[in-house]
């Protein structure tokens, strides 16, 4: 089974790793730069830009996939699935039309609005005609966040209290992204704790994996800017401390009757990943966004236990046969943390070597930025290594994960409260509070 992944993050590696537990897998890699795990794993692979549709149809018409894994958004949203379609490769991704999912806030919110699915919050669309109407928007809304309509790398979303603080400000924002963005998304602020759910689907068929919780902080206690996640616990019931089975539950279903309002809206099945950022708030279950790909750091919460084959059901998901799986993940806990190069994010120190030291034999590894030179391992601009620990309880896993972040040596950092039993009671503490108010 010839299998072509694109992506070079440590999702990906994770990704490869799993899909390599299947012997009859034969993986070929397209990376924007080099990862030396995926390297590792791959028959062969090639390097090149994720706008280079080209070039990506050009490797995979050399390699003749059985089907394509798409790891990061940047080629969702640039049409690799509809490219890859024309020369008759199916893909585990949706097309540029479905990735609105996760491109376009507008698009999402108005497909729950029209279908009256559950978990939007009060929230209003603004472009260049109506932006007058913006003032009374806000002021009937107590606090809110302000979302490009667009893909920002995570860095265009502003809330108030976070970012800004006056209705003023929010005003001036909205007007600035209308620079650069045909509209800006207007939210009421939700309050409560935040979880990913990944979920699995060919478009009829939805499957959660388990609930995780990421760090967006870069600091120790939350402090610092927001990251691309610093690590991310999930817990052995397949639930976190903060939620009911019902709050897991209601989070998938919002995530079932988008895909039918997918198939609805566009008459096309969404065939791939639909990770929905949700909160859990005192009226219930909220969507944040959806992201059209496995999450990360959340994927290597998830997949290192899914004891089910990967590749199966990947071509479950293509094949539309997901219903006849049984999909299972162990009952274990997982804690994953980020080790990333002093400076991050907002200036990694670059160029600096990194030193594996003993990592703890049931820790597992994985590469995300690394740069992979003949005397060894360097910094590049965003987060280095992944530590993962797997165990029969957060206490252990987190153990583990820390002995490993803790080994790696150079100008790097990571959060050493992730997973702690301490910060998980402040998580549950926080919810206690929301829900009795
Ligand atoms: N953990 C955040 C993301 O994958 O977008």
């Amino acid at each position: 089974m010839k299998i072509l992944l694109i992506g070079n993050g440590a999702r990906e590696h994770v990704i490869a790793e799993t899909l390599s537990k299947n012997k009859d897998a034969i993986l070929f890699s397209y990376l924007k730069s080099k990862n030396p795990g995926i390297i590792h794993l791959s028959k062969s692979f090639e390097l090149g830009n994720y706008n280079d549709l080209a070039k990506i149809k050009a490797f995979a018409q050399k390699t003749r996939p059985d089907f394509a894994f798409i790891g990061p958004e940047e080629p969702l949203s640039n049409g690799v699935v509809d490219s890859l379609r024309e020369i008759g490769i199916k893909s585990v991704g949706p097309t540029k039309e479905l990735a609105q999912l996760e491109t376009s806030k507008s698009f999402t919110r108005n497909l729950l609005k029209k279908y009256k699915i559950s978990g939007n919050p009060k929230f209003k669309i603004f472009n260049k005609n109506n932006i007058n109407e913006a003032k009374k928007f806000l002021d009937e809304t107590d606090e809110c966040v302000l979302k490009p309509d667009g893909l920002t790398g995570g860095k265009g979303v502003k809330v108030q209290g976070d970012h800004f603080k006056t209705k003023e400000e929010a005003l001036a924002y909205c007007h600035e992204v209308l620079q650069t963005h045909t509209s800006v998304v207007v939210e009421e602020k939700l309050e409560g704790e935040e979880f990913s759910l990944q979920c699995l689907t060919d478009g009829k068929t939805v499957i959660a994996t388990p609930p995780v919780q990421d760090h967006k902080r870069a600091f120790v206690n939350d402090f610092g800017p927001n990251t691309g996640g610093m690590g991310s616990y999930s817990c052995e019931d397949h639930s976190l401390p903060f939620l009911t089975k019902q709050d897991v539950e209601d989070g998938l279903n919002i995530t079932k009757k988008a895909a039918d309002a997918l198939y609805r809206e566009t008459g096309e099945y969404y065939k791939g990943v639909m990770y929905a950022g949700l909160i859990k708030t005192k009226d219930g279950i909220k969507l944040l966004e959806y992201n059209a790909r496995l999450g990360d750091p959340e994927t290597m919460n998830v997949l290192p236990i899914l004891d089910t084959d990967f590749a199966e059901i990947c071509n479950a998901i293509i094949n539309q046969t997901l219903h006849k799986l049984k999909i299972k993940f162990q009952n274990k806990a997982t804690v994953c943390k980020y080790v990333v190069p002093e400076g991050y994010p907002d200036n990694p120190l670059k160029n600096e070597k990194i030193v594996i030291g003993k990592i703890p034999q049931d820790a597992r590894i994985y590469y995300a930025s690394v740069d992979d030179r003949e005397d060894g391992l360097y910094t590049a601009s965003s987060r280095a290594i992944a530590c993962l620990g797997i165990a029969e309880n957060l206490e252990k896993a987190e153990k583990i994960a820390e002995e490993a972040a803790k080994s790696i040596k150079g100008k790097v950092f990571h959060r050493e409260d992730i997973g702690t039993k301490r910060l998980v009671e402040k998580r549950i503490g926080h919810m206690k509070k929301i829900l009795s108010h």
